[in-house]
């Protein structure tokens, strides 16, 4: 195993069916005044944000709502969510719903109390908010299993206006201080949304696997992690309400993106960088975007990285070649219902260079990509 690392998550996580009963304990350690971020409505049709507003109202806390938190959050909400926090005062914040209020969260909480640019600073340029800033602390209640947000320091916002989606991971100031996280809250998640989280997870866990060939820990975890995903996600589509399945759906995204199975590796990130500018120009669901050019990307990558998806075709799919290894999973992307081009999430050709031009290039795991590449595999997508 190459490199030095350190390993820290500060989140406390509560899982289960029973989980929610443990906010009670936690509101003693935050202030009155609470900001209560939520979506666009899924929560108050399924009865979670009147559990959640009772058990608040019962800690004696002061509850400042701020609904409306969409999917793939804009910077302009964010504006706005930070005057709000800004003008009540609030203490701390607690977000209701999916990645995207999860996410949206953190962006409020680091720039409440930041006097400069937010979006400049932390989403452009990638700094961190100084170190003698005052954070807000986060709690997150889970209601969509994908992005991991729940556990980690990641914030993806998009400035629409730019169709530029940027992503920053914050340090572990940012992280949720605690996270409930009760499977049975997603069984309401329509079914596009379930299957764009389980792409989502599956392909978290490749960013972080196709990459390097040494003999890494990390690697093996990675495969059980995809194992377990795998067979849990065919029990889902067959029948959503299976709490076993969903259960450990919910439980393999917060490992996937929970700072572990990235120890001692370098990284990859670029089909999230291709999906989150794909995800600016369709708004298709963000899982959905990283799906339709996978099959792309990873016959590029399996070029340089072929040890790695012989080794990814031999242990998660039981099958010999590199070749099979990714036919394999061509056949359970197609079994599970994902896209696999990007005309079927809405992009056309003539959008193709804007999306190559909003595309944020990171060294990768097997491909060091050039604007050129990208739309290549965009074209090979379409
Ligand atoms: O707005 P509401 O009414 O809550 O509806 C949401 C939304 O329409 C709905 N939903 C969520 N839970 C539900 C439910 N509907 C019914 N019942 C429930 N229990 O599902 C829709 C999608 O929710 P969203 O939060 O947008 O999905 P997701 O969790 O996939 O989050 C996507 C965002 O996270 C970012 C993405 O780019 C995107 O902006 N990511 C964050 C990451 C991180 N923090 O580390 C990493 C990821 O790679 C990703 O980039
Ligand atoms: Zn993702």
């Amino acid at each position: 195993m190459q490199g030095n690392f350190t390993y820290y998550n500060p989140t406390r996580l509560y899982f289960g069916e029973a989980s929610l009963d443990k906010l009670k304990d936690e509101l003693t350690n935050y202030g009155n005044t609470v900001l209560l971020n939520y979506g666009s409505g899924s929560v108050k049709r399924n009865g979670i944000y009147d559990r959640v507003v009772a058990i608040l109202r019962e800690g004696g806390k002061t509850i400042i709502e701020n609904p409306g938190v969409m999917s793939n959050p804009t910077l302009e909400k964010l504006d706005e969510g930070i005057r709000i926090a800004r003008e009540n005062k609030v203490e701390w914040i607690l977000s209701l719903g999916g990645g995207s209020v999860c996410d949206y969260s953190k962006g409020v909480a680091a720039s409440v109390n930041f006097e400069g640019d937010y979006w400049n600073e932390f989403w452009v340029e990638g700094k961190q908010p100084p170190k003698d800033q005052r954070i807000l602390p986060i709690g997150c209640i889970l209601t969509m299993a994908g992005t991991g947000s729940e556990m980690n320091g990641g914030a993806v916002i998009t400035d629409a206006a730019n169709s530029n989606k940027l992503g920053h991971v914050f340090d572990s100031r940012l992280m949720p201080k605690f996270a409930i996280l009760n499977p049975r809250f997603t069984m309401t998640v329509p079914l596009d949304q379930m299957k764009a989280g389980i792409y989502d997870i599956m392909n978290h866990i490749f960013e972080q696997y196709f990459s390097d060939f040494d003999d890494n820990t990390s690697d093996y975890i990675s495969e059980g992690l995809m194992r377990s995903l795998i067979v849990a996600s065919r029990a889902a589509v067959k029948n959503p309400q299976d709490y076993e399945a969903r259960s450990n759906i919910m439980w393999t995204a917060t490992w996937a993106l929970n700072t572990l199975i990235k120890c001692g590796k370098s990284e990859d990130w670029m089909v999230h960088m291709i999906g989150h500018s794909l995800g600016a120009w369709t708004h298709a669901p963000h899982g959905y975007c990283l799906a339709s050019v996978s099959m792309a990307y990873y016959r590029r990558a399996m070029k340089n990285g072929y040890a790695k998806f012989e080794r990814f075709a031999r242990n998660v799919w039981g099958v010999n070649t590199a070749e099979e290894g990714l036919e394999a999973l061509r056949n359970w992307m197609l079994e599970i219902g994902l896209p696999l081009t990007i005309s079927e999430i809405g992009a056309t050709p003539d959008m193709i260079d804007d999306i190559v031009s909003t595309t944020v290039i990171y060294p990768a795991g097997y491909l060091d990509l050039t604007p050129e590449d990208i739309k290549a595999i965009l074209n090979d997508s379409l």
